[in-house]
């Protein structure tokens, strides 16, 4: 590289820490970070952390590894409660940060939280990793060039095993509380979708929705809902929380003007489940080589390396180089506030029985 290495601290040591120390890991040994501390109250998710990635300092708060002189930018990776005040430490000190989604589990502090990063300045970034499946990123070419006509409407199904100790021994359980989670299936995985939704179709306008919460905790484990964006594009979009493991997967059906695309997907990178069908008029239908796809949108960020198991290596990445550069080329907290307002729309029509809700009238909109 020859560049600066960007000193990172890393706040919050679960399971998605974990995977995010595992990227830390190759960027390390590439030469683009320093791993300078990690954060965590409990000493075991520390120490498996830091296995993965050696970090110079442990702690067991986050305050410790925002204040870290050696910190130029922090990660967080803690559960959404923690989130917002981690952040607010960091761009008060004028520290880049990449948030995990979701931001916060009310709508009132994600509106807030993306106000005082806009605010600061700094480099902000929010984990919506799914951007950087090559699969989407073709998706969105598509729409972009035009090739298939305008896009008309679409079928997003989500569905993942209930992330909850309750249903998923081992596993922590602050999901399945609404005062830590904020949301279920919708905010807490299918914002993932409703960003992508919002990045490959524009901005939503209205939606109307219902909830189910079948597994009886304080949050949903099913939605159903119809957006439209401003662009005119009508969509749907079920997700579910249930209880088959071993399957985290993602279906989008695109309908365009002269053409349709199917994609499959998991969230790790070459998933079995990974399939993208591309049907126009009169030929025959096209199978993408997800290998080759992969690799060519790869090399457009420069990567070469074949070994990659997890999409947050790449977001992590594209963070320290945003770092670097001054210049954010990830998905940002603007981002986060539409994704987030497109699961906050879905919350308010399912409480009013499906009334349609507009999002300009939310609060942090500018109309
Ligand atoms: N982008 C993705 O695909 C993705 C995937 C999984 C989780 N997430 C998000 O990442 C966050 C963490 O999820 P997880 O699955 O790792 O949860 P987890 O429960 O497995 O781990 C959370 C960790 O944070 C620690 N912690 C609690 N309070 C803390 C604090 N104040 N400071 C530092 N650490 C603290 C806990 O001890 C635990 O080790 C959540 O917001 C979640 O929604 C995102």
């Amino acid at each position: 590289m020859g560049e600066r290495v960007i000193g990172i601290g890393l706040v919050g040591c679960g399971t998605n820490g974990w995977v995010h120390a595992h990227g830390l890991a190759a960027l390390a040994a590439e030469g683009e970070i320093r791993a300078v501390a990690a954060a965590d109250p409990s000493p075991d998710g520390l120490e498996a952390v830091n296995r993965q990635c050696a970090f110079d300092r442990l702690h067991p708060d986050g305050a410790s590894v925002v204040s870290d002189p050696e910190v130029d930018a922090v990660l967080v990776t803690s559960p959404t409660a923690t989130h917002s005040e981690i952040v607010r430490r960091a761009i008060a000190l004028g520290k880049p940060v990449m948030c995990e989604k979701p931001l916060a589990p009310t709508f009132a502090e994600v509106a807030s939280i993306c106000a005082d990063v806009a605010g600061s300045g700094v480099v902000g970034q929010v984990g919506f990793h799914s951007r950087f499946n090559p699969m989407f990123q073709h998706l969105r070419d598509l729409v972009v060039t035009g090739e298939l006509g305008a896009p008309i409407g679409y079928m997003l199904r989500e569905d993942q095993f209930w992330p909850t100790g309750a249903v998923v021994p081992g596993h922590s359980s602050w999901r399945s509380d609404r005062a830590q989670s904020g949301g279920g299936a919708l905010l807490e995985h299918t914002i993932h979708g409703c960003d992508l939704l919002s990045w490959i179709f524009g901005a939503a306008t209205s939606v109307t929705a219902r909830t189910r919460s079948v597994f009886g905790f304080g949050v949903e484990d099913l939605a159903a809902a119809t957006v439209e964006h401003g662009s005119g594009v009508i969509g749907t979009i079920t997700t579910v929380f249930n209880g088959v493991q071993g399957r985290e997967e993602r279906r989008l059906e695109v309908f365009f003007e002269r053409g349709t695309v199917e994609i499959t997907g998991d969230f790790v990178i070459g998933a079995r489940e990974d399939a993208m069908l591309i049907h126009r008029p009169a030929t025959p239908t096209e199978v993408p080589d997800l290998v080759a796809l992969r690799a060519a949108y790869f090399a457009t960020l420069g990567i070469t390396r074949d070994d990659l198991i997890f999409y947050q290596y790449i977001g992590d990445r594209a963070f320290v180089h945003g770092v670097r550069s001054g210049v954010l080329t990830g998905p940002g907290f603007p981002d986060a506030y539409a994704a987030h307002a497109l699961v906050e729309a879905a919350y308010r029509s399912a409480d009013a029985g499906g009334a349609p809700v507009r999002l300009a009238d939310l609060p942090g909109s500018a109309g």
